[in-house]
């Protein structure tokens, strides 16, 4: 037997009881006579007492171990006279009487504590080891038990998970695929789903009502924080619902996820936000709504007062930053810096300061008078002891740099509380987006989106001001997911390829399987997916899903611990029919 109990486990309860632990050295300490031993293993710590006087023998060994030595120790456990209260086990130590060493190890690269001295790489490279720090077992811990969660209460409410594959054609989620060659179809090559979307639409097809799976994605994108190239969706899809059915439905699981994972009760229906209001009050489709801050438009105040900034500009909007009058130079420089950053993209960042006294000082004081300042001041709610800042340039660009801007005040102001969750549903998404670079339209949520039945007479007219039936949660600021009520007839279907400029052939080739299953009786459709990821990340209060995944990828979409991706054999090449171009800049 290699243990009696876990290292997470005993107290003051099994004191004088004779216990056998297995685990990890993490660190010990010599204290003249005395060696103490902290001793890990998933379950927690345990410190391990070896005393000169009484086993000189023993005590000599112990003070041979290296961290992160695997270890047995037989002893019993005493009460402690130094107690640790923040330690489950901190009460007690186990006055050791016989040690095995069973496994010696190497001394790590990076200390494996709370707190590490490991920079990322170096933790990505050595994962199993970073895996052993209790920060990052809790995160896997908290995505077990959300997914237990999640699959019982979707189970219970009647979705079945079934497993749909991962060779496949083409999922039209606007990545790029991964692909896979084919040996037996030379020339041939599969896709890895970018999604299981089109399965689970052949799924309600043929019956299944309600699905769901906890489900691996694949898409070759540019990786920020929030993505990774393979990504875990909870994918769901229903038959026979309306939008707000779908939403009921899994606003029911979040809740329930929120209760049972969180012990939030949330008792009020989530706000439902037209994604134009959005941008409008937010500047983006994912607003965090723990605080207001919310965009002002006061391009008609500013307008020909000979400001030729404002004047030529498309779009002239500000925040209100309320108790910052008091600003220093230095403070605004930097927020300029940060609006200007190339990432954000805006060219300057005008500020007004309404000071106590009720007086206006602003960088444009030269073409406004305080009484013009005093406009904008009531068109944004400012009071004295408020900032103001504001933004203008093209509409698109100057928009996100102000929505970026809201959140970096959010941030220095710590208006966003990691306690608080906001939770919303942004709807009426636009079924196409403009695409500059190839000149045509796309499908901002995929092709299957169904427009909404009064908007349809604009396809031929202003097809971008056609609505989908489209919808994303969105919580604290964080896209969680995404779906829609589909299209389930052949002809919708054949005009939206038809408007995304796919030719017959193309939309056949590429999607006849499903326009095909269309022609037997689809019912009504629509369904939704979160990202998994994200929804931990939330939920254990991170900015990067990275810690999320047990074998994570790094930025450049490798993973340096099994060190790939890697170059294949000349003679695996060869069996795939496949010759590599030397790559060019
Ligand atoms: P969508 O593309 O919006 O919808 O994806 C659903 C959710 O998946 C998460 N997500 C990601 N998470 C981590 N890394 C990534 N690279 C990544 N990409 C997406 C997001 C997102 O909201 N088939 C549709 C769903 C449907 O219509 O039912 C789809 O995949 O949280």
């Amino acid at each position: 037997m290699y243990r009696t109990h876990t290292c997470g486990e005993l107290n003051i309860q099994n004191v004088d009881e004779n216990v056998k632990l297995s685990g990890w050295v993490q660190k010990s300490r010599d204290l003249g006579g005395m060696t103490f031993i902290d001793l890990r293993d998933r379950y927690g710590l345990t410190q391990l007492v070896f005393n000169m006087e009484k086993n000189e023998e023993l005590c000599r060994e112990a003070r041979k171990l290296g961290r992160e030595f695997v270890i047995q120790a037989e002893g019993t456990v005493a009460e402690r006279s130094n107690k640790n209260p923040k330690m489950p086990t901190g009460e007690i130590e186990i006055l050791v009487t016989s040690l095995k060493v069973l496994n010696a190890s190497e001394h790590p690269p990076f200390t494996i504590e709370k707190d590490t001295d490991g920079g990322d790489e170096l933790r990505m490279k050595y994962r199993y080891l970073d895996l052993r720090r209790v920060d990052v077992r809790k995160n896997l811990e908290l995505r077990h038990r959300m997914s237990i969660e999640i699959r019982n209460y979707l189970s219970d409410e009647k979705f079945i998970e079934v497993e749909t594959p991962v060779l496949i054609k083409s999922t039209p989620e606007g990545a790029r695929d991964f692909v896979v060659p084919s040996r037996m179809n030379p020339g041939q090559f599969y896709a890895l789903p970018q999604s299981p979307q089109t399965f689970k639409q052949l799924l309600m097809v043929a019956g299944f009502d309600r699905y769901f799976q906890i489900v691996k994605c694949f898409r070759d994108e540019d990786l920020r924080a929030d993505r990774q190239p393979e990504f875990t969706q909870i994918d769901c899809e229903m038959s026979f619902v309306g939008r707000d059915d779908v939403l009921d439905a899994f606003e029911g699981l979040s809740n329930h996820l929120f209760k049972a994972i969180k012990d939030v009760e949330i008792t009020e229906k989530y706000p439902k936000m037209p994604y134009s209001e959005a941008l409008d009050r937010f500047g983006n489709d994912k607003p965090d709504t723990r605080f207001g801050m919310e965009i002002n438009d006061i391009k008609e105040l500013t307008a020909g007062k000979g400001f030729n900034v404002f004047d030529s500009a498309e779009y002239v909007r500000g925040i209100c930053v309320e108790g910052c009058a008091e600003y220093s130079r230095k403070q605004l420089d930097e927020l300029t810096d940060f609006v200007r950053k190339p990432q954000i993209g805006a060219k300057g960042l005008v500020y007004v300061k309404y000071n106590e006294a009720g007086s206006f000082k602003s960088s444009v004081d030269k073409f406004y008078t305080p009484d013009d300042l005093q406009k904008w001041a009531d068109a944004m709610g400012a009071k004295p002891g408020d900032l103001m800042l504001v933004l203008a340039g093209e509409t698109a660009l100057t928009r996100k740099a102000l929505s970026e801007l809201r959140l970096e005040m959010g941030r220095r102001l710590e208006l966003m509380d990691p306690d608080v969750f906001k939770p919303l549903w942004v709807v009426d998404f636009p079924l196409l987006e403009w695409d500059e670079e190839t000149s045509r339209f796309h499908a901002m949520h995929h092709p299957f989106t169904r427009p909404y039945e009064e908007d349809l007479e604009l396809f031929k007219s202003d097809p971008g001001k056609v609505r989908a039936m489209a919808y994303d949660l969105v919580i604290n600021g964080v896209e969680i997911g995404g779906g829609s009520i589909r299209i389930h007839n052949e002809e919708l279907q054949q005009q939206m390829f038809d408007n995304l400029g796919f030719t017959r052939e193309e939309a056949s080739r590429q999607f006849g399987f499903l326009m095909g299953a269309f022609r037997y009786g689809a019912p009504p459709h629509g369904g939704i997916a979160f990202g998994f990821d994200r929804w931990v990340a939330l939920f254990a209060g991170l900015d990067s899903i990275r810690d999320t995944i047990a074998f994570p990828k790094n930025n450049a979409g490798r993973d340096v611990m099994i060190d790939t991706p890697s170059t294949i054999s000349a003679e695996q090449l060869e069996e795939l029919f496949l010759a590599v171009k030397s790559p060019t800049k």
